[in-house]
């Protein structure tokens, strides 16, 4: 099937080189060209089988932003692409705050436009097949299962576990949305080096009446595989997010996903207690240390005290452990009195600072630390319940 492009602009040259460059190249519709933003979005409102909109950055009379963020609310899974007199960093920030999925020269290389055309096409068409148009109900009954990630302490590795965790689970074919519940300082934009101006906050004021594209437009697509919900930019936001929120914002996700892993940081707030109740799983990071051991133990008696979470409902996983940790599972078992994961996560420094730095998370190289978390991922039913792994590391490889 052609992908379907309508082109934005009041300049007749670029639209003639843009409509000959399409038909030049093979699966491309152009269903027509608009010189007015006031066009443009009246076809984007009546025409349903459209993928691409491509805008002109100097279209009038409203500013291209604008359109393109009056678009993203009529229609979420809509893509847009800015035509951009200069394609730069600061130029593609601006058109994803805008709500854009990428920019391209106006005047575009032949592979440039096709590549940036294709990208954005099937994030439109996966948008379409996966949110449908109704409201997030309960897809057939659907139950997906929901795994949420507490540090016993800060900097114990829950964020890195989560984000990793999501991503095993994609390349193991299930469908998965990671979510930032650290309200206060979500940091996965920089884990996974993304850029996205929507959060959860934006779902918290309609949560009870939650719909398909409410929800594509407020997660981001990552180009591994799982979809996006940020934690708010500002921290003081975290208030917005209610209890009964964050029930109802993951019961309609949990209704749409295989698996829903929620990052709960390690400082409480409403939002992340209310995910560590219903979570089907909950983690809790802790590195092989006494003073994390002991934090671990205060967290989970609290937990229990106030009643958001059994003990034996909480599984402690042993993160940055290697053989040579003076503090090995048995003895963390102990102080704990619970059982931890059999599955521990080995140090990987080196290889997870060179992830992070290069924006490359999905491809840790360290093949123990990468083996480790499927291990965990397969004890708690998120990737594969009955592999081993082995079969999903193989297509992590071929990435
Ligand atoms: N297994 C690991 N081996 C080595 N370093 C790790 C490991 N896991 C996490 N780290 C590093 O530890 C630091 C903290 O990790 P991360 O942000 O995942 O922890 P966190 O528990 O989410 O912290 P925060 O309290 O800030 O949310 C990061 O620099 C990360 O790269
Ligand atoms: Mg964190």
């Amino acid at each position: 099937m052609s992908i379907k492009v309508l082109i934005g602009t009041g300049d007749q040259e670029i639209a003639g080189a843009l409509r000959a460059s399409l038909a030049e190249l093979a699966d491309f519709e152009v269903i027509g060209v608009e010189r007015t933003s006031a066009d443009v979005l009246a076809i984007v409102t009546s025409e349903n089988d459209l993928d691409v909109v491509l805008i002109d950055e100097e279209i009038g009379p409203q500013p291209a932003p604008d359109l393109a963020r009056d678009i993203a609310m009529r229609r979420p899974h809509g893509a847009v692409v800015l035509l951009s007199g200069r394609v730069d960093e600061e130029a593609l920030t601006r058109a994803l705050e805008a709500g854009a999925r990428g920019v391209v020269a106006r005047r575009p290389s032949l592979e440039e436009l096709q590549s940036r055309i294709t990208a954005a096409a099937e994030w439109s068409r996966g948008m379409r097949r996966w949110i449908g148009s109704g409201p997030a109900e309960p897809l057939g009954g659907r139950r997906g299962k929901v795994i949420a990630f507490a540090g016993a302490k800060g900097g114990t590795g829950a964020t890195t576990l989560a984000v990793q965790m999501a991503l095993a689970a994609s390349t193991a074919r299930r469908t998965v949305c990671l979510v930032d519940m650290d309200l206060q300082s979500g940091d996965i934009p920089s884990y996974l080096d993304m850029v996205h101006r929507r959060s959860i906050v934006d779902l918290a004021g309609v949560a009870h009446e939650i719909t398909g594209p409410m929800l594509a437009d407020a997660l981001f697509v990552h180009q591994d595989g799982p979809h996006v919900l940020l934690a708010p930019a500002e921290g003081e936001r975290a208030e917005d997010v209610s209890s009964i929120a964050t029930r109802q914002i993951l019961g309609a996700l949990r209704s749409r996903y295989d698996v829903v892993i929620v990052d709960c940081g390690s400082f409480m707030t409403e939002g992340s207690v209310s995910a560590i109740e219903i979570a089907d799983r909950v983690v809790l990071t802790v590195t092989p240390d006494l003073p994390c051991l002991r934090a671990a133990k205060r967290m989970v008696h609290l937990w229990g005290r106030l009643q958001i979470r059994k003990d034996d409902e909480i599984t402690p996983v042993l993160t940055k452990l290697n053989r040579s940790s003076e503090i090995q599972p048995d003895f963390a078992a102990r102080i704990l009195g619970l059982t931890p994961a059999k599955a521990t996560i080995p140090p990987s420094f080196k290889a997870l600072e060179r992830a992070i730095n290069n924006g490359t998370l999905s491809k840790v190289d360290d093949d123990k630390f990468r083996k480790a978390v499927i291990q965990l991922g397969t004890e708690l039913g998120a990737v594969s319940p009955t592999g081993d792994g082995s079969s999903i590391q193989t297509k992590a490889e071929a990435r």
